[in-house]
Protein backbone atom coordinates (compact mmCIF):
# COMPACT_ATOMS: atom_id res chain seq x y z
CA UNK A 1 0.00 0.00 0.00
CA UNK A 2 1.35 3.19 -0.60
CA UNK A 3 2.14 5.74 1.93
CA UNK A 4 0.12 8.73 2.66
CA UNK A 5 2.75 11.28 3.45
CA UNK A 6 3.90 10.22 -0.79
CA UNK A 7 0.72 11.05 -1.86
CA UNK A 8 0.79 14.30 -4.42
CA UNK A 9 1.26 17.32 -2.71
CA UNK A 10 2.32 20.64 -4.34
CA UNK A 11 5.94 21.81 -3.85
CA UNK A 12 9.05 22.00 -5.73
CA UNK A 13 10.45 20.38 -8.68
CA UNK A 14 13.58 17.65 -7.79
CA UNK A 15 16.96 17.67 -9.39
CA UNK A 16 18.74 15.12 -8.30
CA UNK A 17 22.52 14.49 -9.49
CA UNK A 18 25.82 12.50 -7.87
CA UNK A 19 27.52 15.84 -7.49
CA UNK A 20 27.67 18.96 -9.02
CA UNK A 21 27.06 17.83 -13.09
CA UNK A 22 23.25 18.56 -12.76
CA UNK A 23 23.64 21.89 -12.13
CA UNK A 24 24.32 22.34 -16.09
CA UNK A 25 20.72 20.64 -16.70
CA UNK A 26 19.05 23.25 -13.60
CA UNK A 27 20.39 25.90 -15.07
CA UNK A 28 18.69 25.22 -18.36
CA UNK A 29 15.78 24.41 -17.12
CA UNK A 30 15.35 27.06 -14.72
CA UNK A 31 16.10 29.78 -17.96
CA UNK A 32 13.29 27.55 -19.72
CA UNK A 33 10.98 26.93 -16.75
CA UNK A 34 11.68 30.01 -14.23
CA UNK A 35 8.84 30.48 -12.69
CA UNK A 36 8.96 27.13 -10.86
CA UNK A 37 10.37 26.36 -7.20
CA UNK A 38 13.06 23.65 -7.47
CA UNK A 39 15.36 21.86 -5.26
CA UNK A 40 18.66 20.71 -6.32
CA UNK A 41 20.37 17.53 -4.47
CA UNK A 42 23.75 16.93 -4.91
CA UNK A 43 25.27 13.46 -3.73
CA UNK A 44 28.69 15.14 -3.47
CA UNK A 45 29.64 12.85 -0.22
CA UNK A 46 29.55 9.74 -2.78
CA UNK A 47 30.18 10.94 -6.23
CA UNK A 48 31.32 9.49 -8.36
CA UNK A 49 28.25 6.89 -9.26
CA UNK A 50 29.78 6.23 -12.56
CA UNK A 51 32.06 3.37 -11.28
CA UNK A 52 29.93 2.04 -8.89
CA UNK A 53 27.86 -1.16 -9.27
CA UNK A 54 24.28 -1.13 -10.70
CA UNK A 55 23.28 -2.00 -7.17
CA UNK A 56 24.83 0.49 -5.36
CA UNK A 57 23.62 3.51 -7.64
CA UNK A 58 19.95 1.87 -7.81
CA UNK A 59 20.04 2.61 -3.55
CA UNK A 60 21.83 6.18 -3.52
CA UNK A 61 19.35 7.06 -6.39
CA UNK A 62 16.44 5.74 -4.10
CA UNK A 63 17.30 7.08 -1.48
CA UNK A 64 18.28 10.74 -2.83
CA UNK A 65 14.48 10.16 -4.69
CA UNK A 66 12.83 9.30 -1.16
CA UNK A 67 14.01 12.63 0.35
CA UNK A 68 12.98 14.45 -2.47
CA UNK A 69 9.83 13.30 -2.15
CA UNK A 70 10.37 14.08 1.82
CA UNK A 71 10.45 17.89 0.74
CA UNK A 72 7.34 17.90 -1.46
CA UNK A 73 8.34 17.27 -4.87
CA UNK A 74 5.82 15.91 -7.29
CA UNK A 75 7.93 15.32 -10.04
CA UNK A 76 11.71 14.44 -9.80
CA UNK A 77 14.52 14.83 -12.80
CA UNK A 78 17.70 12.21 -12.20
CA UNK A 79 19.77 15.15 -13.87
CA UNK A 80 22.60 12.14 -14.17
CA UNK A 81 22.67 9.73 -16.72
CA UNK A 82 24.70 6.87 -14.62
CA UNK A 83 21.21 7.17 -12.15
CA UNK A 84 18.97 7.35 -14.95
CA UNK A 85 20.73 4.22 -16.45
CA UNK A 86 21.07 2.09 -13.37
CA UNK A 87 18.14 3.04 -11.30
CA UNK A 88 14.77 5.11 -13.09
CA UNK A 89 14.00 1.87 -15.01
CA UNK A 90 13.38 0.35 -11.25
CA UNK A 91 12.23 3.11 -9.71
CA UNK A 92 9.70 4.08 -12.11
CA UNK A 93 8.79 -0.22 -12.38
CA UNK A 94 9.14 -1.00 -8.95
CA UNK A 95 9.02 1.64 -6.09
CA UNK A 96 6.59 4.26 -7.46
CA UNK A 97 3.87 1.87 -7.91
CA UNK A 98 4.35 1.00 -4.29
CA UNK A 99 5.84 4.11 -2.24
CA UNK A 100 4.39 7.21 -4.43
CA UNK A 101 2.23 6.33 -7.18
CA UNK A 102 1.34 9.53 -8.00
CA UNK A 103 4.42 10.94 -8.33
CA UNK A 104 6.66 10.89 -11.48
CA UNK A 105 10.70 10.34 -11.74
CA UNK A 106 12.13 11.33 -15.12
CA UNK A 107 15.39 10.86 -16.05
CA UNK A 108 17.83 12.49 -19.22
CA UNK A 109 18.32 10.06 -21.52
CA UNK A 110 14.70 9.53 -23.37
CA UNK A 111 14.49 13.26 -24.34
CA UNK A 112 18.65 13.09 -25.50
CA UNK A 113 17.85 10.33 -27.67
CA UNK A 114 14.77 12.10 -28.75
CA UNK A 115 16.98 14.77 -30.21
CA UNK A 116 19.67 12.55 -31.79
CA UNK A 117 17.16 11.45 -34.62
CA UNK A 118 16.94 14.98 -35.98
CA UNK A 119 20.31 15.77 -35.52
CA UNK A 120 22.64 13.05 -37.10
CA UNK A 121 23.51 12.76 -41.12
CA UNK A 122 25.77 10.40 -41.03
CA UNK A 123 23.61 8.27 -38.66
CA UNK A 124 26.59 7.75 -36.95
CA UNK A 125 27.05 8.95 -33.51
CA UNK A 126 29.61 8.68 -30.52
CA UNK A 127 28.85 8.73 -26.72
CA UNK A 128 31.54 9.59 -24.61
CA UNK A 129 29.98 8.53 -20.73
CA UNK A 130 30.78 7.06 -18.00
CA UNK A 131 31.58 3.77 -17.21
CA UNK A 132 28.53 2.97 -15.54
CA UNK A 133 26.08 4.49 -18.51
CA UNK A 134 28.22 2.96 -21.15
CA UNK A 135 28.30 -0.19 -19.44
CA UNK A 136 24.52 -0.09 -19.20
CA UNK A 137 24.16 0.02 -22.82
CA UNK A 138 21.27 2.38 -21.87
CA UNK A 139 21.68 4.72 -24.99
CA UNK A 140 22.16 1.90 -27.59
CA UNK A 141 18.81 0.15 -26.05
CA UNK A 142 17.23 3.49 -26.34
CA UNK A 143 18.59 4.69 -30.14
CA UNK A 144 17.85 1.19 -31.10
CA UNK A 145 14.31 1.51 -30.33
CA UNK A 146 13.76 5.43 -31.58
CA UNK A 147 16.27 5.17 -34.77
CA UNK A 148 17.50 1.89 -35.56
CA UNK A 149 19.50 3.00 -38.28
CA UNK A 150 21.88 4.93 -35.96
CA UNK A 151 25.03 3.58 -34.77
CA UNK A 152 26.53 4.23 -31.98
CA UNK A 153 30.02 3.76 -30.40
CA UNK A 154 30.59 4.64 -26.97
CA UNK A 155 34.03 5.17 -25.06
CA UNK A 156 33.81 5.18 -21.23
CA UNK A 157 35.41 8.79 -19.39
CA UNK A 158 36.46 7.16 -16.05
CA UNK A 159 38.77 10.14 -15.41
CA UNK A 160 36.46 13.45 -16.06
CA UNK A 161 33.85 13.15 -13.59
CA UNK A 162 36.56 12.96 -10.42
CA UNK A 163 38.87 15.67 -12.14
CA UNK A 164 35.53 17.99 -12.48
CA UNK A 165 34.64 17.11 -8.94
CA UNK A 166 37.76 17.63 -7.47
CA UNK A 167 38.35 21.51 -10.21
CA UNK A 168 41.10 20.27 -12.11
CA UNK A 169 38.89 20.75 -15.19
CA UNK A 170 41.42 23.22 -16.04
CA UNK A 171 44.99 21.21 -15.22
CA UNK A 172 46.98 19.70 -17.88
CA UNK A 173 46.23 16.24 -16.43
CA UNK A 174 42.54 17.08 -17.71
CA UNK A 175 44.29 18.14 -21.31
CA UNK A 176 45.90 14.68 -21.62
CA UNK A 177 42.60 12.56 -20.75
CA UNK A 178 40.29 14.66 -22.76
CA UNK A 179 42.78 13.87 -25.93
CA UNK A 180 42.82 10.59 -24.94
CA UNK A 181 39.28 9.53 -24.88
CA UNK A 182 38.29 11.93 -27.92
CA UNK A 183 41.10 10.22 -29.99
CA UNK A 184 39.16 6.54 -29.11
CA UNK A 185 36.19 7.72 -30.34
CA UNK A 186 37.07 9.11 -33.33
CA UNK A 187 39.35 6.05 -34.24
CA UNK A 188 36.21 4.04 -33.35
CA UNK A 189 34.44 5.68 -36.07
CA UNK A 190 34.90 7.99 -38.58
CA UNK A 191 31.84 8.97 -39.91
CA UNK A 192 30.84 9.83 -36.94
CA UNK A 193 28.84 13.72 -36.66
CA UNK A 194 26.73 13.69 -33.45
CA UNK A 195 28.99 13.00 -30.31
CA UNK A 196 26.80 12.76 -26.82
CA UNK A 197 28.44 14.11 -24.06
CA UNK A 198 26.52 11.50 -21.99
CA UNK A 199 27.24 12.80 -18.73
CA UNK A 200 25.56 16.23 -17.08
CA UNK A 201 29.33 16.95 -15.74
CA UNK A 202 30.92 17.37 -19.11
CA UNK A 203 29.60 20.71 -20.34
CA UNK A 204 32.13 21.97 -17.82
CA UNK A 205 34.67 20.21 -20.24
CA UNK A 206 33.21 21.71 -23.17
CA UNK A 207 36.19 24.13 -24.08
CA UNK A 208 38.87 21.37 -23.85
CA UNK A 209 36.56 18.55 -25.42
CA UNK A 210 35.97 21.01 -28.66
CA UNK A 211 39.82 21.61 -28.88
CA UNK A 212 40.05 17.99 -29.61
CA UNK A 213 36.92 17.21 -32.22
CA UNK A 214 37.15 18.66 -35.52
CA UNK A 215 34.64 21.41 -36.06
CA UNK A 216 32.54 20.11 -38.18
CA UNK A 217 31.29 17.16 -35.27
CA UNK A 218 28.30 18.57 -32.87
CA UNK A 219 28.66 18.50 -29.40
CA UNK A 220 25.67 17.51 -27.73
CA UNK A 221 25.09 18.84 -24.57
CA UNK A 222 22.15 17.94 -23.36
CA UNK A 223 20.78 20.58 -20.82
CA UNK A 224 18.37 22.49 -23.28
CA UNK A 225 16.71 18.80 -24.78
CA UNK A 226 15.70 17.88 -20.88
CA UNK A 227 14.66 21.51 -20.27
CA UNK A 228 12.44 21.35 -23.99
CA UNK A 229 11.48 17.85 -22.87
CA UNK A 230 10.41 18.87 -19.37
CA UNK A 231 8.26 22.04 -20.52
CA UNK A 232 6.33 19.30 -23.07
CA UNK A 233 5.59 16.94 -19.81
CA UNK A 234 4.39 19.47 -18.04
CA UNK A 235 2.13 20.53 -21.00
CA UNK A 236 0.74 17.25 -21.14
CA UNK A 237 0.34 16.27 -17.29
CA UNK A 238 -1.79 19.19 -16.60
CA UNK A 239 -1.97 16.51 -12.98
CA UNK A 240 1.81 17.05 -12.52
CA UNK A 241 1.81 21.07 -13.34
CA UNK A 242 -0.78 22.03 -10.76
CA UNK A 243 1.74 20.31 -8.45
CA UNK A 244 4.42 22.19 -9.40
CA UNK A 245 4.80 25.35 -6.65
CA UNK A 246 5.39 29.18 -8.88
CA UNK A 247 7.85 30.63 -6.40
CA UNK A 248 10.82 31.21 -8.84
CA UNK A 249 13.13 29.95 -6.21
CA UNK A 250 15.65 27.28 -5.74
CA UNK A 251 16.63 25.58 -2.91
CA UNK A 252 20.69 24.16 -3.10
CA UNK A 253 21.54 20.55 -0.72
CA UNK A 254 23.98 18.76 -0.76
CA UNK A 255 25.41 15.34 1.05
CA UNK A 256 29.24 17.10 1.66
CA UNK A 257 30.12 20.22 2.70
CA UNK A 258 27.99 23.17 2.45
CA UNK A 259 30.63 25.81 2.06
CA UNK A 260 32.45 23.77 -0.40
CA UNK A 261 29.30 23.55 -2.88
CA UNK A 262 28.88 27.02 -2.62
CA UNK A 263 32.10 27.38 -3.85
CA UNK A 264 32.31 25.12 -6.65
CA UNK A 265 28.16 25.71 -7.72
CA UNK A 266 29.36 29.33 -8.00
CA UNK A 267 31.75 28.12 -10.70
CA UNK A 268 29.40 26.12 -12.31
CA UNK A 269 26.50 28.60 -12.31
CA UNK A 270 28.38 32.20 -12.55
CA UNK A 271 25.99 32.94 -9.72
CA UNK A 272 26.11 32.80 -5.55
CA UNK A 273 24.28 30.01 -3.82
CA UNK A 274 23.84 28.99 -0.14
CA UNK A 275 23.45 25.24 -0.11
CA UNK A 276 22.33 23.00 3.43
CA UNK A 277 24.10 19.91 4.15
CA UNK A 278 21.99 17.13 4.62
CA UNK A 279 22.37 13.47 5.65
CA UNK A 280 20.76 10.34 3.20
N1 LIG B 1 26.56 13.58 -13.80
C1 LIG B 1 26.61 12.14 -13.71
C2 LIG B 1 26.15 11.56 -15.05
O1 LIG B 1 25.47 12.24 -15.81
C3 LIG B 1 27.97 11.73 -13.24
C4 LIG B 1 28.01 10.39 -12.69
C5 LIG B 1 29.12 10.15 -11.71
O2 LIG B 1 28.97 10.56 -10.56
O3 LIG B 1 30.09 9.49 -12.09
O4 LIG B 1 26.41 10.42 -15.36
Amino acid sequence: MSDPRFDLTAGPIGIFDSGYGGLTILDKIRRRLPAYDYVYLGDNARTPYGTRSFELVYEFTLEAVMRLFELGCPLVILACNTASAKALRSIQQSDLPVVAPRRRVLGVIRPTVEAIDGLTVTRHVGLLATPGTVKSQSYDIELGKLCPDVTVSSVACPMWVPLIESREADSPGADYFVAEYTRRLLEADGRIDTIILGCTHYPLLMDKIRRHVPWHIRLLAQGEYVAGSLACYLTRHPEIERCCTRGASCTYLTTESAADFNDSASIFLNTRVEAHSIQL
